[in-house]
């Protein structure tokens, strides 16, 4: 009896706070489409540049090396994208962060400056002989 009290209790605390504790509900069952948001600062010339500063001063070339080019983090210029490279996706890529290292940076960075970091990475141009190999390790 006490064994099933405790495999009951479980299964109640695994259903409250379980897979669903974290996420966010979705009004009526519809997850919002972040990919049709804008970036309101696309293909401004003194965002990107302000964007670049931003991703040294917020050690985003820490994980991701000078110029975006890979190093812990991945490539963010090579024109492909684990999340999708659509305005509000990359924008939530930093907003949130994701799963597999990413800090989220929306509690400390302003949307402005999220989107100047956005514009910023919409400016690097893939490399012309870019390597079709990926080095990064599944788990
Ligand atoms: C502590 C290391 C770290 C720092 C600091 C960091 N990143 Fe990342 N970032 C990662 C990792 C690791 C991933 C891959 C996450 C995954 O696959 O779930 C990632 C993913 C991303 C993605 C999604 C890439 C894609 O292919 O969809 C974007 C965009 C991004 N980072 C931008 C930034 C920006 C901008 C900053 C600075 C404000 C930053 N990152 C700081 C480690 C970092």
């Amino acid at each position: 009896m006490a064994l099933r009290l405790i495999a009951v209790t479980a299964f109640f605390i695994v259903a409250v706070t379980g897979a669903h504790g974290q996420q966010p509900v979705a009004a009526g069952g519809t997850p919002p489409p972040i990919e049709v948001v804008p970036n309101p600062l696309r293909g401004d010339k003194q965002s990107a540049q302000d964007g670049e500063k931003l991703f040294t001063a917020f050690n985003c070339d820490g994980c991701h090396a000078l110029g975006a080019v890979g190093a812990v983090g991945p490539s963010l210029a090579d024109g492909r994208w684990r999340y999708g490279g659509a305005d509000g996706v990359i924008f939530q890529s930093i907003f949130s962060g994701r799963p597999r290292g990413m800090p989220a940076f929306g509690g400390i960075l302003p949307p402005e400056a999220i989107w100047k970091l956005v514009t910023y990475l919409q400016s690097l141009q893939p490399a012309g002989d870019m390597s079709t190999t990926s080095w990064v390790r599944r788990p």
